[in-house]
């Protein structure tokens, strides 16, 4: 527990202090943005098809659709991001990562009514630190693999994030049906206040009700998360859901201790969840299968 504490303590120092860094500012009326709350209708901020990117110092309050899109890009650093969006607001991720390489996020506070960041096909070499995340849906890889497409993301690495009143944590979600790989990832130093599911792999990913059970997956491999702590709301607080046909396999599950709001145990579900656990293990981990 003391090595926690220490983590916490040295976590919320830094989330709070200030960053001596001399930063670009991205004036988003430079880029035709009307800023009028009418008529710019739809994301409020896309940067694709660039190199080095700096984004910093900006807020966006009650966007319509997703906040900021980073597609195609090399070498983008991304810090001091506010943004405040209602939990209830649909499609609204924060930060929108696609076919990127190379990003730093740092030091953000996202509040919206989806992921506060996702993490979509064609991205690697991905670090993200110093974020506050609630409410929201956690920061998610995905979904990859929808309609059978195939899809690959790798090393990526997340570490000092609060999640605060989230629906999902640090979370990786997959279709049926699709190909390719979630591979080689870091998520440590996490705090959840009364989150649900902090730790989230889901090899069925649907967000309609036709989904039909196929063979074909993602595989998903290589993850490890350390220093996992806080509260969860529901009991179930890490879902290790992976398919029978592509086994989750290389999970590390490293000094985890998440008790349910009201002191009760939560506990873990897994399925074809093959890898090691270390640490704390606060709840129980035996339904992960050792390698
Ligand atoms: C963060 O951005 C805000 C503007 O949104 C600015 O006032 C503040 O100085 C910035 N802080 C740092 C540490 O850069
Ligand atoms: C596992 O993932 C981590 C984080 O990206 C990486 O540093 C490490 O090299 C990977 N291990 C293997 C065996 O690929």
């Amino acid at each position: 527990m003391e090595k926690l504490l220490i983590f916490v303590f040295s976590f919320s120092l830094s989330l709070f202090g200030v960053t001596s860094r001399s930063e670009t500012t991205f004036n988003v009326l430079h880029y035709g943005a009307v800023g009028n709350g009418r008529t710019d209708d739809t994301h409020a901020l896309e940067i694709s098809s660039a190199n080095n990117v700096i984004l910093s110092g900006l807020t966006f309050k009650d966007v319509p659709h997703m906040h900021v899109i980073l597609k195609s890009l090399t070498s983008v650093y991304v810090s001091n991001i506010t943004i405040d969006s209602p939990g209830d607001s649909p499609n609204t991720d924060g930060i929108h990562i696609a076919g990127s390489t190379n990003v730093f996020i740092d030091h953000c506070r996202i509040g919206t009514g989806d992921d506060c960041i996702s993490i979509v096909t064609g991205t690697s070499y991905v670090k993200i630190s110093n974020i506050v995340c609630g409410p929201g849906h956690g920061i998610s890889i995905g979904s990859l693999g929808k309609y059978g497409s195939h899809d690959t993301v790798e090393n990526v690495e997340v570490s000092n994030v609060v999640f605060i009143r989230t629906t999902n944590g640090a979370r990786i979600k997959t279709w049926q049906g699709g190909s390719g790989f979630a591979r080689n990832m870091i998520f440590e130093k996490i705090l959840s206040h009364e989150s649900s599911r902090i730790i989230d792999i889901d090899q069925f990913y649907c967000d309609h009700m036709h989904c039909v059970t196929q063979e074909s997956a993602l595989k998903v491999s290589n993850i490890t998360f350390r220093q996992i702590l806080g509260t969860s709301s529901t009991q179930t607080a890490v879902n290790l859901a992976c398919s029978s046909s592509v086994p989750c396999t290389d999970i590390v599950l490293d000094d985890i201790y998440i008790l349910q709001n009201d002191k009760q145990r939560a506990s873990v579900a897994c399925n074809n969840a093959y890898g090691s656990v270390q640490g704390m293990k606060v709840p129980d981990v035996s339904c992960l299968n050792q390698m």
